[in-house]
């Protein structure tokens, strides 16, 4: 046997004794970050991830997106918005969708709550001599007035950065009255692979009965990366029908809905 041959085997050996020395450490990291949503209540949740948004690397890294992210974005786009209507693009980041609808004519509105993202979108809108109208705003606080959008599009799974669930109704209650009757709105999420359970649920569920935990957790609320809701099919539809909307087309899988203001 090589010296050469043991020397590489003693770095593997090394490698996986480290990996599962660290395996368990990063499991307890990261139990520790599903902990603090227990603990924030949504609004906390929403200061935190409002400044994670705001920060130097996330607008750098969506500023250099320019092209639809799935193929689904794609298609529903061209299936559904083919007038060149009134658009409202919510979360709209640093521009990415808002730019590439104002390409394909239609008069867009977008909006996110990051002002750091809207500058940069509008940096990016003059550099492309495009005319579409930015705003800082929060999903939650839309003020606009009634039926003036022919369509909505929010992408990237972002109706799943709203806690909890009578936020998301309420968001959705503006989002319908905004919309034109006969109006479409394209809304991404991020779809449950499985049911919640087992005991991290039962602790996180059992403790929210309890000041100062957090009384408004629900299952499904997750930290991955950032906060997000993952949702069960049929809550979902709920949430969409008691805002009134009509589902048009339901892609599970691939966590878009189209919904119709009738
Ligand atoms: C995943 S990024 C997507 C950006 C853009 N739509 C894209 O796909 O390139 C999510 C965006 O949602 C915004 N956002 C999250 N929660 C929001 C809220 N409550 N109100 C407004 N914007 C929000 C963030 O600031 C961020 O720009």
């Amino acid at each position: 046997m090589s010296h050469r041959y043991i020397a590489g085997y003693s770095f593997l050996f090394l490698a996986r004794l480290l990996r599962k020395v660290l395996e368990p450490i990063w499991r307890v990291a990261s139990l520790l970050e599903q902990l603090a949503l227990i603990i924030w209540t949504p609004r906390d949740i929403d200061r935190y991830a409002r400044t994670d948004w705001n920060s130097l690397p996330s607008v750098q890294s969506y500023s250099c997106l320019d092209d639809w992210l799935v193929v689904t974005e794609k298609t529903l786009v061209e299936t559904y918005f083919t007038q060149k209507g009134e658009l409202l693009n919510l979360a709209c980041g640093a521009g990415r969708e808002a730019l590439l609808l104002a390409r394909r004519g239609l008069r867009v509105t977008a909006c996110d709550w990051s002002p750091r993202m809207i500058a940069e979108a509008q940096r990016r809108s003059r550099e492309a001599n495009l005319p579409v109208r930015f705003e800082v705003t929060d999903m939650f606080n839309l003020e606009y007035p009634e039926n003036v959008f022919d369509y909505l599009l929010l992408t990237s799974k972002a109706y799943s950065h709203v806690f909890p669930r009578w936020r998301r109704v309420h968001f959705l209650r503006q989002a319908y009255s905004a919309l034109k009757a006969g109006g479409l709105f394209i809304i991404s999420f991020a779809p449950a692979s499985h049911t919640p359970r087992g005991l991290l649920l039962q602790i996180l569920g059992g403790l929210r009965r309890f000041a100062p935990f957090n009384k408004e957790y629900e299952p499904g609320d997750r930290f991955a990366g950032t906060f997000v809701h993952f949702f069960q099919q049929d809550d979902l539809k709920q949430e969409f029908e008691e805002a009134k909307f009509i589902i048009k087309e339901w892609l599970w899988k691939q966590g878009f809905a189209v919904l119709a203001k009738p």
